[in-house]
This record gives structure tokens, sequence and C-alpha cells, in this order.
């Protein structure tokens, strides 16, 4: 099995009102050589944990990758090449690009270290929304970005940001007029999610609109080739985020560098979840340890793994394989059987003869999926 690997970025042109991820206006924290500096000595002496030495796809997100020059990207590529990590054309390899902030300088400089998928952080095409959201690109920016990409004749995938404060469904239908016209490969649509303090939870639209607003763009993708293949992730066949699958379809990764996350599914029963700390005093004082700190590193109990398994592999429309569950947890089969079953005649999830997949009234009460199929340690026995 190849292995995934995502690298943190954590700089940005300007911290977005709503976002939560472990980021820093670039002025606030040191330059990024040091930081790569970081990065590097992480991958050499954490490297010797991992048998896979082929990459099955490489993420470079953020954070604003883009923000860095394409030398600093390049040099943690050859840093991973240089401790035995190969990559050949078929692994995909990704970075994040903030509109405003690509040259094509950066972009050639990225396609010669064999980077082949662009993930846009276009939100909205919306000016005034844009500004509210605290962002420091406008729509040309963003057109201007994709331009470029299109030129260039690049594979590119679009976040969609919606239900943000004061848009209309009218609002929404003219960004998808912007996403048809650029025909992205890929789209991931994020509705606005903050807390009920936030200032931005004000003034929102309503959640029957919301789930209208969510529809309207399923069926416009559709309409232009992108079919849903996760909850909120649509694709043309063929171009599905395989990084991202690697999440939902339990596939080991090494997440690299501040607040990043790891999971190592072979190793003991259930496998192992690991994370950096999001201080970067922390993260830099821990990068020539070749072992996280025992705080850092949560060995999977038998229910927390079929926890795990039965709400990632939900999440895509390939669903739940019978024959993996069977296989990864002979000893709780019996247990979860029932409660597919039971969700299966509440019309939440559908059989299907690979499995179970969610049905629309699933994903719109998830929740209620999740609810089920999260297993206590006694549940077991
Ligand atoms: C980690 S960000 C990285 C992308 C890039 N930095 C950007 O913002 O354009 C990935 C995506 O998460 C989404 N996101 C961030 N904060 C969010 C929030 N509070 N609610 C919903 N989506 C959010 C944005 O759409 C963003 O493009
Ligand atoms: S650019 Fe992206 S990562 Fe940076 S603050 Fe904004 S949403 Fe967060």
């Amino acid at each position: 099995m190849r292995l995934s690997v995502y690298v943190h970025i954590p700089y940005c042109l300007q911290r977005c009102r709503y976002c939560d991820f472990t980021t820093f206006e670039q002025s606030e924290i040191m330059p990024p050589q040091k930081y790569v500096d970081m990065v590097c000595a992480e991958i050499r002496s954490r490297q010797s944990f991992w048998p896979e030495r082929e990459l099955a796809t490489l993420y470079f997100g953020g954070g604003t990758p883009s923000l860095l020059s394409s030398d600093l990207i390049v040099a943690i590529c050859q840093e991973l090449a240089n401790v035995g990590f190969q990559r050949d054309e078929t692994c995909e390899t990704t970075i994040e690009i903030n509109p405003a902030t690509l040259t094509e300088e950066k972009l050639t400089g990225y396609l010669r270290a064999g980077f082949n998928r662009f993930s846009v952080g276009a939100q909205t095409f919306n000016d005034a929304l844009l500004k509210m959201c605290g962002r420091k690109h406008n729509a040309s920016d963003t057109r201007d970005t994709l331009r470029l990409l299109k030129r260039y004749q690049l594979n590119y995938s679009f976040d969609l940001l919606f239900a943000l404060p004061g848009q209309t469904l009218q609002d929404l239908k003219l960004d998808l007029e912007d996403v048809a016209e650029f025909a992205p490969n890929h789209l991931s649509a994020y509705c606005l999610t903050v807390p009920e303090s936030h200032p931005m939870s004000l003034g929102r639209p309503p959640e029957d609109e919301q789930v209208t607003m969510f529809d309207c763009i399923e069926d416009s993708l559709a309409r232009n080739g992108l079919l849903k293949y996760e909850i909120s992730n649509f694709a043309r066949p063929g171009f599905e985020s395989r990084h991202n699958l690697a999440y939902w379809r339990d596939i080991s990764y090494w997440g690299i560098g501040l607040s990043s996350h790891s999971y190592a599914r072979d190793f003991g029963n259930y496998g192992m979840r690991f994370w950096n700390p999001k201080a970067l005093p922390e993260y830099g004082g821990q990068i020539l340890q070749p072992d996280l700190p025992p705080a850092q590193r949560e060995a999977l109990a038998e229910h927390e793994s079929l926890t795990d398994f039965c709400h990632m592999s939900l999440r895509i429309k390939l669903g739940l394989f019978e024959g993996a569950l069977r296989a990864k947890f002979p000893r709780s089969i019996a247990t979860v059987l029932p409660r597919l079953e039971k969700l299966v005649e509440q019309g939440l999830i559908a059989a299907i003869p690979t499995g179970w997949t969610l049905t629309q009234r699933g994903e719109l009460l998830s929740n209620l999926v999740f609810g089920e199929l999260t297993f206590l340690a006694d549940a077991l026995g």
C-alpha cells in the first residue's frame, strides 16, 4: 500500500474572520525559510517510522502554501525524496492556491516539481462577501488565477463557501455561473460553520434555505458533469481527490508540519493516530525526536477504530464495504449488522451490492446515522 502525505503550511495573507485552522498572518511568525527548515528536520527524524516508501498522494495545504516561494515548496518535496520516498507521475500531487498569491514563475516551479493538481480557495466571486469574510483578494484576482491555470491546461479544484451572512440564493447562482465558466474538475462545497457567538453567525440564510442552496449547488454541478462522490465534494468521474479518499478509506497518511495529524493503519491491532502540537515553539522543540510524546499518540481500540471506519466510509458515495468491514472487524460484525439493518429500515442508509450507502434522507440526518454507528467499549463485549 502506498502512503499519503500532507504538509501543513501555516502562512496566510490575512486571517479570514471565519477560519479556525492553525494559521498565522505571514508577518506574525518566523520567516518561511525557518519554518521549512523545521519541516525538513521533522521529515528526517520521523521518516523511518513509515515502511511504505512510495507516495500515493502528496498534498500541501494550509494556510496558504502558494504564499511561499516555489523554491521552498520544492525543498520540502526534495527532502522527502532525499530520505527515500518515491513519487512518480501517478502520485496525485496537490497544492492549495489562494487567489492573488500565484505568479507564473511560481506555477512553473510547481510544475517542474511534479505538481499535477491545484486547489483554488475561490470561496465566492462576490466582492462584497469576500470583503465581509476578511479576504484580501477580489473576484478579479480569482479569475486571473483561474485563467492562468486554464492557460496551462491544469487540473484544478475550487473551494466554494456558501450560506454566508446576507448571501441570497441569487448570489449563489451567480457564483455557480462562474464555476461553470471555469469548469473545474473538482469542487469542495463548504457551508459556513461558525459558533453561535461568532459575529458571522448573524444574518445567515435560514437552515431550510441552506439546504436549498446545497441542492442548487448539486444540481448545477451535475449539469456541468461534476457528480457528488462525498457528502460535500464533487468531481468529474476520475477526478475525485485521491488524497481525501485516503482519509475516508482507511489508508495510512503522514501529516507533517505544525498541528498536522497522522494515521498509521497497520500499527498494533487497530492502527494509531498521532498529531503535532499547534504552537510553533512546542512544534520546534519536538522535531528532532523520532517519537512524539505519549499525550500526542493514541493507539486505537477496536470500538474506536470501528466507529471511525463506519463514519468515514459512509461519507463517500461508494459507502461502507461489507467485505472490508467483515475482514477488519470479524469479532464485532454481530453488533454492527443489527444497527445497519435498523438504519436501512429508517430509510437513512440503503443496502447496495457492495454494502451500504447513505440515502438522501441519511445525508440530511447524518448525525443520526453517525450516532447509531458510534460504538462504546462495552458495546463490543
Ligand atoms: C484550510 S482552508 C485552506 C484553503 C485556503 N487557505 C483558502 O482559505 O482559500 C480549506 C477550506 O476550508 C474552508 N473553511 C475554512 N474555514 C471554514 C469555516 N469556518 N466554515 C466552512 N468552511 C471553512 C474554506 O472554504 C477553505 O477554502
Ligand atoms: S486563507 Fe484559508 S487558511 Fe488562511 S485564514 Fe483564510 S480560510 Fe483560513
